[in-house]
């Protein structure tokens, strides 16, 4: 996006397609935000074409498609004008909606690498699936999947991720999020109204939770995880969500003895834990540690997806439920929500019996660790004063900054120099934290680490 000023108008231009509909868009989007406010006259396009250095052409031609819109008035002899759109907003032509551009330096976390996509590998394995797979599987909506599928992920995750359950106790769905949501519908049904979610936490999760009639309940994270304890402050709290293996956002493990803690809070009370299991394939000093789910399969529901490692695209996801729960759940008949494509599901079922999935998660993981080891390098030479923090791990890092560093500046200087960052506290709800950013590097393009960061600490010098 560049921001320009020509002949008294102030245009964010974007940065692609021809310059006639960048224009038309700049243009559209002042209208709409109101800062080209209504009756106000735009300047001829003759002044307007040399200021910009065009043809007039392309002038006459955007102002002429957004009176063809109704966003402007064209009265012959006079100037062309803003219409007064009294509050409607007048739909452009149908086309692409307009994408706003990622960064160039994309620092932002929760992000995976998609130009990695092993796009031959999922044709192959999606075009064996449809195959294949009997005439019958074409009018199924199933939640579940076929058996031969579900038998599949749960040796994986056995494998990866020491998960213990069996096929009867998958369910399919379109990611964490949604099985985040249709658990906490389920828990509410059955007599839950609170939950206890981390703070500091990714609210893409925890708000599933809220919509599902579940009030959040922050519970604070330190260097060991989960701080289970605060947990019998609230005695009517009887669910948590959490991500054990890899705290997101602070990059933590939850030590074993709490482990064991939660463990026992959740038999002492009855109740249950969602184990968020987001990139935990990623650890690069060590094997990962097992899940949660491992160590109690009754009380844990552990949630996982292909978001981080192939796509959110692809709308796979799956909840591994305790054997009480899923009875619960046949015994009341409760719907299930949607489920993805069974397709997809055994396209990745292909995928992994094939041992591509893996191969795929190893290029990730080296390409990942790749870009983590450059960027603590980049930040220890070039931020001295910053400390990083968060295990070799996933696709993020905090850095925490000096004393006295307003992190809402850094964090808009580094926009205006084509760095996307996150603050820590966008995903706070109470805690006391420090002035810190979260780095994501699942979508920075290797070789970038250096020039990202030196742009970074500019950033951090202006602000
Ligand atoms: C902490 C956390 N959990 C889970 C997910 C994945 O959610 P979903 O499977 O709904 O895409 C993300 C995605 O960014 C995340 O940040």
């Amino acid at each position: 996006m560049t921001q320009l000023t020509a002949a008294g108008l102030t245009l964010e231009l974007g940065p692609d397609g021809p310059l006639t509909q960048r224009l038309a868009t700049a243009l559209r989007d002042a209208v709409r935000a109101g800062s080209l406010a209504p009756g106000a006259a735009l300047p001829p396009s003759r002044l307007l074409a040399a200021e910009l250095g065009c043809s007039r052409w392309v002038v006459t031609e955007a102002y002429g498609q957004l009176v063809a819109e109704g966003y402007l008035q064209a009265t012959t002899g006079s100037a062309t004008t803003v219409r007064d759109l009294g509050g409607v907003a007048p739909l452009g032509p149908l086309g692409p909606p307009p994408s706003r551009p990622r960064p160039r330096y994309d620092l932002t976390p929760g992000f995976g690498d998609v130009s990695m996509f092993p796009r031959t590998r999922w044709l192959e394995a999606y075009r064996r699936a449809v195959m294949d797979r009997p005439t019958a599987m074409l009018a199924d909506r199933s939640p579940v999947g076929t058996l031969s599928a579900r038998t599949v992920l749960t040796d994986y995750l056995l494998r990866a991720r020491q998960v213990r359950e069996d096929p009867t106790q998958v369910v399919i769905t379109t990611g964490a999020g949604a099985s985040v949501g249709w658990i906490s519908r389920v828990l509410h049904t059955l007599s839950h109204r609170r939950i206890g979610v981390e703070d500091p936490s990714w609210s893409g999760l925890r708000d599933t939770a809220e919509r599902a009639g579940l009030e959040m309940v922050p519970i604070g994270v330190d260097d060991q995880g989960l701080r289970v304890r605060e947990l019998d402050d609230h005695p009517d709290v009887r669910v948590v969500l959490c991500t054990p293996t890899h705290q997101f956002p602070l990059g933590v493990a939850l030590s074993p003895d709490r482990r064991l803690e939660l463990i026992k809070w959740a038999d002492r009370v009855d109740g249950v834990i969602i184990e968020d299991d987001y990139d935990a394939e990623f650890r690069y000093d060590r094997r990962p540690v097992g899940s949660l789910q491992g160590m109690a399969p009754d009380r844990v529901v552990l949630v996982g997806s292909v978001s981080q490692s192939l796509g959110p695209m692809i709308n796979v996801g799956w909840a591994i439920l305790p054997q009480w729960l899923i009875m619960r759940i046949l015994a009341d008949g409760l719907d299930a929500g949607t489920g993805p494509s069974v397709f997809g599901f055994e396209a990745l079922s292909i995928m992994i019996a094939e041992g591509w999935y893996e191969r795929h998660l190893r290029a990730l993981r080296t390409s990942y660790r790749r870009r983590r080891e450059n960027l603590v390098s980049a930040i220890t030479a070039m931020l001295p004063d910053c400390t990083i923090s968060g295990m070799a791990a996933g696709t993020q890092l905090i850095m925490e900054l000096p004393q006295g560093v307003d992190v809402a500046a850094v964090v808009r200087r580094a926009a205006g120099n084509d760095v996307g960052v996150a603050p820590l506290d966008r995903y706070r709800l109470a805690a006391d934290l420090p002035s810190a950013l979260v780095i994501g590097y699942g979508n920075l393009r290797e070789d970038r680490e250096n020039e990202a960061i030196g742009r970074l600490a500019a950033a951090i010098r202006g602000a």
